[in-house]
C-alpha cells in the first residue's frame, strides 16, 4: 500500500517501488494498492518504478504520474474479502456502483510516510479489517507522527530532548506578540519550528532572530494547527539508529547523515545530491551503545512493533538529544533504515521477510487476546 494524502506522497511512491522490486516472489504474490493524493485507493495496474524519491519528483513535475488502476475499498470488518473491487461501468452512474470482487489479502505493507497513512489512520481501518499489516500499530503510529506527544513521552523515559514549548492556533491567532515574547524569555535562538505532525522536514524553518519567528510559526501553522519549537542544538551531528522486532527488537549500528545544506531540509533529503551518510557513524563507542540503547527505548516509549528509525543530535560537545522516531522510515534501497541494516548484517530482501513475519506473529496474538468477558 502506497502513496497517500500526505506531503509525502512522492517518498512513499520509491519507497513501493524499492519493496516490490525486492520482493521474493516465490514466496509472495504483491498486491500494488496506491492511495491517491485525493484519497481514493487504487489497484495498481502498474505498480511504482522509481529508484528514489528524486526520480518520482522528477516524474512527477514532468507530469507522467501512474494513474492507471481500479478502484478499491476495504471493508473495515473481519471477513475473508478485505479489499472489494469497485467497477463504476457496470453501475454506470456514480451511486449504483458495482461490487465485482472481494479480494482476500494475508498481510498489507502500508509504506505510507507521513499523516493519513503511518500516523495509526490507516493502522486502525488494517486492525478493523483484522489483516495482518507490517509496522507500529495504532498508537505508536499516532505518538510517532505527533512531535510534542512524542517529546513528553520520551521525557518521562529519561531521554534528553532540546528544550521546546508548543504553540497552538488559536493561541497564536489571538497573541501573537504574547507568544513570541514567551518563547524568548523562554528558549535562545537559534530555535527549530516544526508542524507537530508531519516528515520530511515539510514546513520546518531555522529562525536566528525573533523578527522570523512570525512567518516561521504561520507557515508550520498551514501544516498543523500544532506548532513545535525548540532549541536548536548547537553543532549538532545527525545519528540515526534502525530497530527491528516486537517484544525482543534489535538496534542496527548507528550511522550519520551529513546534510548538504544548513540543516537536513526537503532539498537536502530529496532534490540535491550533496547530503551523505555515513555507515557506522565514526562516533566514540560508548555513544555508539548510547545511541543504540536509547533507541530501543524510544521503541518501547511509543509501544512499537516491526520497525523504526530512531533519530538523534548529537552536540558539540558530545551531548545526546533524540530527535524523533519515524515508524514508517523512506524504505528505498539507498534510504538509511535500510542501509543501517545492511551494514548490520541483514539485507533488504531480509528485512521485508522479517517485518512479514513480525506482522504476522503480532497478528495472531493478537487474535488470541480474549476481547470479551465471557
Ligand atoms: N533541535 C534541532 N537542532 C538542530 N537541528 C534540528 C533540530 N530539529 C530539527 N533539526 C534539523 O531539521 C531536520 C528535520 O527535523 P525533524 O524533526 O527530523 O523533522 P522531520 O520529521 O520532518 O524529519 C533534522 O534532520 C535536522 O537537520
Ligand atoms: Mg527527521
Amino acid at each position: 500500500m502506497y502513496g497517500g494524502r500526505s506531503g509525502e506522497h512522492e517518498v512513499s511512491l520509491a519507497s513501493a517501488a524499492a519493496v516490490l522490486a525486492n520482493l521474493d516472489r516465490d514466496k509472495y504474490e504483491p498486491v500494488a494498492i496506491r492511495i491517491e493524493k485525493d484519497g481514493r485507493w487504487v489497484l495498481a495496474d502498474r505498480p511504482p518504478s522509481a529508484a528514489s524519491a528524486a526520480d518520482v519528483i522528477e516524474q512527477v513535475r514532468q507530469g507522467n504520474r501512474a494513474r492507471g488502476g481500479r478502484e478499491v475499498m476495504m471493508q473495515a470488518r473481519p471477513g475473508d474479502d478485505t479489499l472489494l473491487v469497485v467497477d463504476r461501468r457496470a453501475g454506470g452512474s456514480d451511486d449504483a456502483a458495482a461490487i465485482v470482487t472481494g479480494l482476500g489479502l494475508d498481510v498489507i505493507f502500508p509504506v505510507l510516510h507521513g499523516p493519513y497513512g503511518e500516523d495509526g489512520t490507516v493502522q486502525g481501518l488494517l486492525e478493523l479489517a483484522d489483516v495482518a499489516y507490517v509496522g507500529c500499530g495504532v498508537l505508536a503510529s499516532a505518538v510517532g507522527m505527533d512531535k510534542a506527544v512524542m517529546k513528553v513521552l520520551f521525557k518521562a523515559r529519561g531521554l534528553r530532548i532540546a528544550p521546546w514549548v508548543q504553540v497552538r492556533q488559536p493561541q497564536w491567532t489571538a497573541e501573537r506578540d504574547a507568544v513570541i515574547a514567551h518563547i524568548g524569555a523562554t528558549l535562545k535562538y537559534p530555535l527549530f519550528v516544526k508542524p507537530a505532525n508531519l516528515g520530511s522536514s515539510l514546513g520546518i524553518s531555522k529562525v536566528s532572530t525573533p523578527d522570523t519567528l512570525g512567518a516561521a510559526i504561520d507557515l508550520a501553522g498551514v501544516f498543523d494547527p500544532k506548532v513545535v519549537v525548540e532549541h536548536a542544538v548547537k553543532g549538532a551531528r545527525e545519528i540515526e539508529c534502525a530497530v527491528l522486532g516486537n517484544d525482543t527488537p534489535e538496534a542496527s549500528v548507528p550511522g550519520e547523515v551529513i546534510p548538504s545544506g544548513d540543516f537536513y531540509d526537503y532539498t537536502a533529503k530529496y532534490i540535491s545530491s550533496g547530503s551523505r551518510i555515513q555507515i557506522p557513524a565514526s562516533l566514540p563507542t560508548h555513544i555508539a551503545e548510547d545511541v543504540r540503547q536509547q533507541s530501543l527505548i524510544a521503541f518501547d516509549a511509543i509501544d512499537g512493533a516491526g520497525l523504526a528509525r530512531v533519530d538523534f543530535l548529537l552536540s558539540s560537545t558530545n551531548r545526546l538529544f533524540i530527535n524523533e522516531i519515524n515508524t514508517m522510515p523512506g524504505f528505498t534501497t539507498i534510504s538509511m533504515y535500510t542501509q543501517l541494516w545492511a551494514a548490520s548484517g541483514v539485507d533488504y530482501s531480509t528485512v521485508i521477510d522479517r517485518l512479514i513475519t513480525l506482522a504476522v506473529d503480532r497478528h495472531s496474538g493478537q487474535r488470541r487476546r480474549q476481547t470479551s468477558a465471557s
